[in-house]
């Protein structure tokens, strides 16, 4: 049987990486392949008996354990790079990927030139903000420490070391310096949502998941504390995912420009540093 005919007859949740079965089943054979070291892939390629065996383990695994992908194959797509990820980080999906690939054009005009990731997670957004601004300084930190330590494996992925660092920092706690970018995808479900979501949830890290305050603590803290770490002309762009309605409630005296996603996605928001500082 086909490895998508097999994912598409089990109860699957997609949306770690693909959102379909036939993608999925594509991008497990590709990266198995490309993993064995094979260069040119094609419909044709042939299989042996021994790669056809892993491969059926692993979709095996992901039915019965509801394993996300990216973690059975230690990596994850975001933004047109290729990360290392395993279960000590979120798996990437965020549609900061989008921006990204847009440059954050028309938000930003110049290229920004210092940039934080907090949150950072497996380092995909600041990584990828690193590639897309060849000149930038970028800092990423989390306060886990295994997640700090994927991101540095995903820093030595793509030779970045010169210019993108890590710290392991409860949001801005051991962070010092101004940047002209912060961007955060922090923790933003409350925890009856995370009761509720598909086994596939439950590999990820409760804590990259999971926030106080029905899902707004963190974005909250985010705002308090943001001004201090941006330039004057700094923008904090920021994910909280559907809790976006409850913090635009929460927050009204701060001016947010909630930005729309051609390819899905929502509740992100872009902030000046100067709405940030006129905060009662
Ligand atoms: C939603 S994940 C995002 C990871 C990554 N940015 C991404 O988009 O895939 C949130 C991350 O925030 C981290 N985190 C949770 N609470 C934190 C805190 N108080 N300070 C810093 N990082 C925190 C978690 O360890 C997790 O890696």
């Amino acid at each position: 049987m086909k490895a998508s005919e097999f994912l598409a007859e089990h109860e699957l949740y997609f949306g770690h990486g693909t959102d379909n079965p036939y993608s999925e089943a594509q991008w497990l054979v590709v990266a198995v392949l490309t993993q064995q070291g094979m260069k040119k892939i094609s419909p044709d390629t042939s299989i042996s008996a021994a790669t056809q065996q892993f491969i059926e383990n692993l979709l095996r695994r992901r039915v019965e354990d509801k394993i996300p992908m990216a973690y059975l194959l230690n990596e994850a797509w975001f933004a047109g790079h290729c990360f290392y990820v395993d279960e000590r980080v979120l798996v990437p999906r965020s549609p900061f990927a989008e921006l990204i690939d847009n440059a954050f054009e028309p938000l930003v005009i110049d290229p920004p030139a210092t940039i934080l990731d907090l949150c950072c997670g497996s380092g995909c957004i600041g990584i990828s903000c690193a590639l897309a601004f060849p000149d930038s300084e970028v800092l990423l930190t989390d306060n886990s420490r295994e997640a700090i330590a994927v991101a540095n494996i995903n820093i030595q992925r793509f030779d970045l070391g010169s210019r993108v660092s890590t710290a392991e920092s409860d949001l801005f706690k051991a962070v010092s310096g101004n940047f002209d970018l912060i961007v955060s995808n922090p923790p933003y479900v409350s925890r009856d949502e995370y009761q509720a979501l598909p086994r596939e949830h439950h590999h990820e890290p409760e804590a990259g998941l999971v926030c106080g305050h029905e899902g707004l603590g963190l974005p909250l803290q985010i705002f308090a504390q943001a001004d201090e770490f941006l330039n004057q002309n700094g923008l904090l762009i920021l994910e909280t995912g559907y809790s976006w309605q409850a913090l635009e409630v929460a927050t009204p005296e701060i001016h947010k420009l909630w930005l729309d996603f051609e390819f899905g996605g929502e509740g992100v928001c872009a902030v000046s540093a100067k709405s940030l500082s006129n905060q009662a």
